[in-house]
């Protein structure tokens, strides 16, 4: 099984990409690849710019990663209530090659940030929005308080009762 995990941040401490990360090893017999945002960062989209430059090669790209997926596994980190731009720059110019932005992968979502909620309204959004874009929902999960929750150095959620939450959600996936 091949499992592509990724947070929506483009920020290089990105926390939702540690949890992400860890969450991602916590399937046995996995081939798990982690994606970094940086790796795909776009021009700001518009119609416009993409009349001038059709189908952007990276975002051609990070759709193939998930075609190649048998499962997704994503973090959703939060701006001002919201997704981050970084991810719904990318996630627009994707639609627009493939509108299944998701194609139908079984896809666990999770969301954490340093506030009491977790990220959780940017993870409530993809919730309600994700099943539009052919994502086929196993599980979600935020993780609140995220430097109360998550040991940085062990890279592991060091709240036991939030871990096992985390397990169960995940193994959602297999
Ligand atoms: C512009 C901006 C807006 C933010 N808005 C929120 C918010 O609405 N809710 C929240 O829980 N955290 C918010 N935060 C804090 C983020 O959750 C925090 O920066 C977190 O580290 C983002 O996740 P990341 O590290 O994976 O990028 C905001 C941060 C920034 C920079």
């Amino acid at each position: 099984m091949k499992l592509l995990a990724f947070a929506t941040s483009n920020s290089r401490s990105s926390i939702n990409k540690q949890l992400v990360t860890y969450a991602a090893s916590l399937l046995e017999g996995v081939d798990v690849e982690i994606l970094d945002l940086n790796d795909y960062e776009l021009p700001l989209f518009s119609v416009d710019r993409e009349r001038e430059l059709g189908q952007p090669e990276l975002a051609k790209q990070f759709l193939q990663k998930i075609a190649d997926a048998d499962a997704l596994l994503i973090s959703f980190a939060e701006h001002n209530m919201s997704f981050t731009a970084a991810w719904k720059n990318l996630y627009d110019w994707c639609s627009r090659i493939e509108t299944k932005v998701y194609q139908g992968k079984p896809t666990v979502l999770l969301s954490t940030s340093p506030g009491g909620r977790g990220g959780a309204n940017a993870l409530e959004a993809a919730l309600k929005s994700a099943p539009r874009f052919g994502a086929d929902i196993r599980g979600s999960l935020s993780l609140p308080s995220f430097n109360d929750n998550f040991d940085t150095e062990a890279g592991v959620v060091s709240n036991p009762e939030l871990d096992t939450q985390l397990k169960e959600v995940v193994a959602s996936l297999k």
